[in-house]
């Protein structure tokens, strides 16, 4: 976790620093901290936002330079406060760090540190492996990155670093394991830019190179960056990427909160994801990701699919696309436990990783451990270049865009809109699907976004139910079959913006405990489309209502049963079952919203949470 971004060339590094510090606080806002070189070093830091610390600066030198570093900063070792912020600086003064990660083998370094001398301000990691650079650098003499690249080859753990020697003013050394970097290039090698993602740096170039793990680079104006391996110093060539993204996209256009604008861009987003593969004129669908590697998932013995939170939903919603579709089995796992569970992986095994981020710090250990078992593994990630689109056999972007707001929402329909598509390829593929089923299919699938634009116009609607139950304490969330993973997403969103307790079951398992808690205060969000064990869904909202529960009801339009049970109805137009979780999914999301606006939350960056869980 952590945001990290740097500049060095001859712009004033100040506004380019804070600047992509605020875009980079979905990774991190407990608190935040700068440094500028101008004939000196001047470091500031605060708990807090990055705005909190923009307002601390009162010193106009602390702005002044042409190099200058920043952090904006989720907490691991240590309680967020001013001393924890970064950066830190060595004993003598001269070393200067930022840093994305864990260094599990603090403690003992710190230990031997200490007993060298060094003493210690803070209580992070980060200040343990400065001053271990430090030492290095002091007993063995060396320039810097030769003292960087030695202590990280002593340190266990995750890290994206920045380093600066204030005796060197005109250098950066970053290096990375586990955590990103992404490196922008000026022309002719005028200025460099460093950071999590590319997004501090998007209106000054679109050059960049990502470090891969084990990797560092010295970087100095008017130099050519030399990227060298950590473990034996060899000289690494890095192609230069051509970013797409532009600052439009990762800016709120004019919405209150990037959640709300990442709500209405879905069907845009679901478009996207259809571009260039939904070829209905044609009758197919193109993925050279699938298309190159199709006899692995036709020969595969089952697919596991490992992804956390949001995307681990996603991933349920494949395991009934799959399994519907194509007749593969499926296993979804949450891949913090199945990296540390010793799973059963053979070679005939396809695994696909979901993450929106592509830095999910459990789903990228899991890739790993299912490759070195021998699975084929594919990606299904939204950052183009993330380290777990990078670290799959072969995959494809949801492209989605860049996605801000803490809370997932275009990510997750379009991860089941790939899912979806790589389901019915699959299910044509493997002749699961009748030549007309599977053309009605693409057809369908093409209408998706007009008829999720008909959901959002219903906005208002939403937004009265919101202001009904927003102060409420407690609410269950319900689905069947296709819809049960959306009521797991809806109780995960409400939750995770509004602080109210939400849970999510199959509708089916009420009677097997959660019942006990209905009476007339619980609010129960049913999802009852037509297509999808309406009936079993009606008799358990008939249950609900017979000890007084209160009803929202998601159903098909024109449904006449369910409206005369449920409090409140929400129509989504009609469509076929595996579609259905692309369109239940949206009022989930504006209800979930607009309860936490009402209850003057902090919707785009929830406490406690962070956008890309780099830590396990
Ligand atoms: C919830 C949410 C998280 C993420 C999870 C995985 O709204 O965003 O639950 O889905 O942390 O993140 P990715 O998809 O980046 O691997």
């Amino acid at each position: 976790m952590c945001g990290i971004a740097g500049y060095i060339g001859y712009r004033d590094a100040y506004p380019i620093v804070v600047n992509g510090l605020k875009r980079l606080e979905y990774r991190g806002y407990d608190s935040a901290g700068i440094l500028m070189y101008n004939e000196g070093v001047h470091i500031s830091k605060t708990k807090g936002k990055v705005a909190d610390l923009e307002a601390s600066i009162a010193a106009e030198d602390a702005k002044i330079g042409t190099l200058g570093f920043g952090h904006t900063r989720w907490a691991t070792h240590g309680e967020p406060n001013d001393e924890n912020a970064h950066p830190h600086v060595s004993n003598s003064g001269d070393l200067v760090i930022i840093h994305n990660g864990i260094i599990e083998n603090y403690d003992t370094i710190k230990k031997e540190l200490i007993n060298r001398g060094y003493t210690f301000k803070s209580d992070t990691d980060t200040e343990v492996l400065v001053n271990l650079i430090e030492e290095i650098q002091k007993t063995n003499k060396v320039k810097l990155g030769k003292a960087v690249q030695l202590a990280l080859n002593e340190v266990i753990g995750a890290y994206a670093i920045a380093v600066f020697d204030k005796n060197k003013p005109n250098e950066l050394v970053v290096a990375r394991l586990g955590s990103p970097i992404a490196i922008g290039i000026g022309e002719n090698n005028s200025e460099f830019f460093v950071a999590s993602d590319a997004s501090p740096f998007i209106e000054y170039t679109k050059n960049a190179i990502y470090l891969e793990d084990e990797e560092m680079a010295v970087i100095r104006v008017g130099k050519k960056i030399k990227t060298r391996k950590l473990s034996d110093d060899s000289l690494v060539d890095h192609d230069i990427h051509e970013l797409k993204m532009n600052l439009e996209q990762i800016e709120k256009g004019g919405y209150d909160h990037f959640m709300l604008k990442e709500i209405y861009e879905q069907p845009h987003a679901i478009t996207d994801t259809f571009r260039g593969r939904l070829l209905v004129n044609e009758g197919i669908i193109r993925m050279a990701g699938i298309d190159d590697h199709i006899e692995k998932f036709q020969n595969a013995n089952r697919i596991i699919v490992v992804a956390c939170g949001t995307s681990w939903h996603a991933g349920l919603v494949g395991e009934y696309l799959f399994e519907d579709l194509a007749r593969i089995p499926v296993e979804v796992e949450y891949a913090s436990e199945f990296r540390y569970r010793n799973p059963i992986i053979t070679e005939k095994d396809v695994v696909i990783a979901i993450s929106q981020s592509g830095e999910t710090a459990d789903t990228l250990a899991a890739i790993k451990l299912a490759k070195e078992k021998g699975a084929f593994v594919f990606g299904v990630c939204n950052v183009v270049g993330s380290s777990i689109a990078r670290e799959t056999h072969a995959g494809a972007y949801t492209h989605a865009g860049p996605e801000i707001g803490v809370a997932s929402t275009k990510a997750f329909t379009t991860q089941i809109t790939l899912l979806s598509l790589i389901a019915l390829k699959l299910g044509k593929a493997n002749g699961n699907l009748s030549h007309g089923q599977y053309h009605a299919y693409l057809n369908e699938m093409e209408l998706i976004p007009r008829k999720v634009e008909v959901l959002l116009s219903m906005n208002e609607l939403v937004q009265h139910v919101a202001s009904i139950y927003k102060d409420v304490p407690n609410c269950l969330y319900l689905g069947r079959g296709y819809n049960f993973p959306v009521a797991l997403e809806g109780a995960l969103k409400l939750k995770e913006i509004s602080y109210i307790h939400a849970e999510g079951y199959p509708a089916a398992e009420m009677k097997h405990g959660p019942i006990a808690l209905i009476d007339e205060n619980m609010p129960v969000i049913v999802i009852a489309t037509s297509k999808g064990h309406y009936e079993k869904v009606v008799s358990n909202i008939q249950e609900i209502k017979s000890r007084k529960g209160k009803i929202i009801a998601i159903v098909t339009e024109g449904d006449t049963q369910v409206k005369e049970i449920a409090d409140h109805v929400i129509e989504i137009p009609e469509t076929d079952e595996l579609f259905t979780p692309l369109l239940t999914t949206i009022p989930l999301q504006l209800l979930s919203y607009h309860i936490a606006v009402m209850l003057g939350k902090n919707v785009d960056q929830p406490r406690n949470l962070a956008k890309s869980v780099t830590v396990e």
